[in-house]
Parts: C-alpha cells; structure tokens; sequence
C-alpha cells in the first residue's frame, strides 16, 4: 500500500512513501510535545525574517496570527495530527498554509528541520529544567526541615551496614541534602550549555539570506547563538549531559530510597513512611509496602538506560545532521518525565517521614556504637591508639559474650582491661557524649546539625 498525502518535499520523488515507511520515520507521535517551542521558535524567526526584509510586515503578522490560531487548536485538543505530515515541523508549517494560505509557505525560509528541531530541543529543555531545579530546591527544604527537628535524634551510623557509630538523624539527612546540592549544581551548570541557540545554521551550512541570528536569539531568550552551524545542527550533547546528571540525581534518590526502605523494615523499625506514600497487599493484611522508594529506586534504572541509549545513539555519527537523532527525543522526554515526578513525589514524601526516636536510639546502643570513644578516651590517658583499640577489641568481645554494652559495664569491669580507665569514662561511653564530641565543621554533633541546616536554608534562599 502506498501513500498519497503530498510531501513538502515530493519535488524530486516520483514515487510515493510507502506506507510502513511512511509511519516508521514519522516522529509525530512523540515529537508532537514540542509544539510550543516549536511555535515560539518559527515566530521567532518570521519576526527576524522581516526585520532583515525577506518579509513585509503584513506577511510577518499573517504567519504570526496563523501561529498563534495553531497553538489554540492544539491546547483545545482540536489539531489533527498526520503522520504523513512526518514531525511536529511539518505538521505546523503544512496547517499554516492550510490557514493563511501561499504566505505560510515563506516561513521555512533561511531554515531547515535541522536547526529547527535543534533548536525546539533546546527550548524545550530548558524550560523543563527550570521545573526540575524547582522541585529539586523543594525536596531539599523539605530534607533541611527534617533535619532542624532530628538534629538531636541519635541512630546508629553504619559502615559495611554494619553499626559503626552514634550519629545524628539530622546529620544523615543532611548528608543527602549535600548530595543533592551538587546535583543542583550540575543541573545549573548544564543550563549555560543548553542555552545557545542553533536556528541559522539551516541544513548545515548556513544559509545566503542576511539573517541576524543576534536578533532571534535575544527574541527567544538564548545567550547566544551558536558558533558553527555543523556542530549546531548535529550536536546533542547537551541531552546526554542533562541526562548524565539527570541519571546521577536519580542515583542519590534511589540509594536515599534504599534507606527508606530498610528503616520502614519490621527489622530496623527506624521510621514510619506516610500511609499516603504506602500501599497494602491484596492478600497479605498485615502489609505497608514503600511503594514510592522502590519505584523511584526502579526508575533509576530505567534513566540510566536512557543515557546509555543517547551515548549509543552519538557515537557513530558523521557531521552534520543525520536522522538517527530523531532517537534522541523519547530517552530525553522519559528522563524528564521520570525524574520531575520522582523529585515531586520525593519532596511530598520527606515531610510525612516520623522517626522513631526509641528504636533508632536502642539501636545505637545495641551495637557497640561507642567503641571509639573508649579507644580516644585511652589515648587522651596516654596509650597508643592501636594498643586502646586492642584493648576495646576484648571489652567488646566481653559485651558480646555477656549480651551488654560497654555503658552497661561496671568500672572495675573495664579497669580489668586497662588501669587507665576512671570514673569519667562513662561520660564518654553514652550515646549523647558521642555525638555532642563531634563538634566541628562537618561533624554530627547536634549544635554542628544545626549550624550546618542554617547554612544550607541560606544556600537555597541564594540558590533560588
Ligand atoms: N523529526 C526530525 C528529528 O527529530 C526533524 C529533523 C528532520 N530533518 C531531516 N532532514 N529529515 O530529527
């Protein structure tokens, strides 16, 4: 079966589309998303066209009002879309010569779907990372909140998810808020080069009108227009690095999520999720299932594919242009829609966190968290560090073998494993003394917590 619909560029073909070819290279389907910036990018450029003189006036404000009537009947849902019409480009330009008539035809003057689609991308992403960064600096004021009213809650802090030492709950939220403030920062670092503008580059070589690239770059908000029109309309390495920092958020999200998990876990009992955040199980009533976490923790996977497809999809391309980019689009939009809606849903989900202060506490305590105090404590009596902790090494075995820990132990107990131990080392041995020891810059003591919160609400206030 072959195709009958008219191409824009039939000219040099005598034979028609066939029809499963016809479907197969239409990006429509998908592509169809960028209308908007599609649209403000061809306004855009009708407006340059007239201001160098390629068009009058009233052309210019014919293609302009046909535009605008375009974008009305898609936001009502009343435009047809045609897969014989290939893209998002086509569809628009064929629509507005179907409205204004032989003036529609002008538009694609000076440009080709080269830099046109280059350009809708770049539009497109930068308007959905202004979201994301959004929903990003919420989800941190909502970690830095939790972290103000756990910044004196004492849990076990793990190494090898082993109980290693006492720290803060406060402390290790805010350990997550950092990982996530360099994701800002990348984000934001990305913008600069997302924000360069291809329209002018044409198929790839440029293009013999006049045109004032300045000038529609400063119409569309673009820092500038890009340097050379080959790398312009054939580079996209500026998904893959959205997408690269995009996979690397998601990263953080999915491990800050494996915590959630465990904690909400009859086994840690650390926290309660939010109900609204949790579902049950159809057979087994007891069932609160991390629903969000784990999804989000799913999704990662599915974003780092993404990068891997756009990486893949790069790298055997000669310049300029070539259709394989059409590919770009769909691990683009997927990533975007994933990661907008794991921040949203992670940023709801922090504020209905409630800590369970008893549990995490015992928990602490349970594991010989403070081994390392009496180990410092022995050495500020003068015994070499790896004698003390040789010396720990046997009070621990003591505790493990009589079920207690080394807070529960009388002093002469301890004195049978060094004589440099006095009275004052209960001091050290509780949880509280711990944490409150690690009092500098970057540690977990609950006066440095709070320090470090007030510092970040200020980061974000600046960051906004
Ligand atoms: N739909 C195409 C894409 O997404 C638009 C550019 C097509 N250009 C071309 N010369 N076929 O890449």
């Amino acid at each position: 079966m072959n195709n009958t619909v008219e191409k824009p560029w039939g000219g040099r073909f005598t034979e028609p589309t066939d029809a499963f070819v016809e479907a197969f290279t239409a990006s429509v389907t998908f592509d169809k998303r960028l209308y908007a910036h599609d649209i403000a990018g061809s306004i855009a450029h009708a407006t340059m066209l007239a201001k160098i003189g390629v068009l009058t006036a009233n052309e210019r404000d014919a293609i302009k009002t046909g535009l605008e009537a375009i974008r009305t009947e898609i936001e009502k849902g009343e435009f047809q879309w045609s897969i014989a019409r290939e893209d998002v480009h086509m569809n628009i330009e064929a629509r507005l010569i179907d409205i204004i008539g032989d003036v529609g035809k002008k538009l694609h003057t000076g440009r080709s779907r080269n830099d046109q689609v280059a350009t809708d991308m770049r539009l497109y992403l930068r308007d959905e990372m202004k979201t994301i960064v959004a929903e990003l600096s919420r989800l941190q004021t909502a970690l830095v909140t939790l972290a103000e009213q756990e910044a004196d809650t004492i849990m076990p802090g793990f190494t090898h998810l082993q109980t290693a030492q006492p720290v803060t709950f406060g402390h290790h939220l805010l350990a997550w808020f950092e990982n996530l403030k360099r994701d800002h920062g990348r984000l934001i670092d990305c913008a600069k080069r997302v924000n360069v503008m291809p329209l002018g580059a044409a198929a790839l070589a440029g293009t013999s009108y006049p045109i004032d690239r300045a000038y529609t770059a400063e119409l569309l908000g673009f820092d500038a227009p890009t340097e050379n029109s080959l790398d312009a309309v054939s580079d996209r390495d500026f998904v893959i690095e959205f997408v690269s920092a995009a996979a690397l958020l998601m990263v953080h999200l999915s491990r800050f999520s494996e915590e959630l998990i465990l904690w909400a876990s009859a086994q840690f009992n650390f926290i309660e999720l939010g109900d609204s955040f949790c579902t049950g199980s159809s057979i087994m009533p007891q069932k609160k299932n991390p629903d969000v976490p784990e999804l989000i923790r799913g999704k990662t996977g599915r974003i780092t594919g993404n990068l891997m497809s756009l990486l893949m999809l790069m790298k055997g391309q000669p310049l300029a242009y070539n259709k394989d980019n059409q590919e770009d689009k769909e691990p683009l939009f997927d990533t975007v829609d994933n990661l907008r809606a794991s921040l949203r849903v992670f940023a709801d989900m922090i504020p209905a966190i409630t800590a369970k202060h008893d549990n995490m506490r015992e928990a602490a305590r349970r594991g010989f968290s403070t081994a390392t105090d009496l180990a410092d404590y022995l050495v500020r009596q003068g015994v070499a560090f790896r004698d003390a902790h040789e010396v720990v090494g046997k009070a621990v075995r003591l505790g493990v073998d009589t079920e207690r820990d080394l807070a529960e132990m009388s002093l002469q107990e301890l004195q049978g494993f060094s004589d440099k131990i006095g009275q004052d080392v209960f001091d050290v041995l509780t949880l509280d003394g711990s944490v409150s020891a690690r009092d500098h810059l970057g540690g977990t003591a609950p006066a440095q917590v709070r320090a470090a919160a007030q510092r970040a609400r200020t980061w974000i206030a600046d960051s906004q």
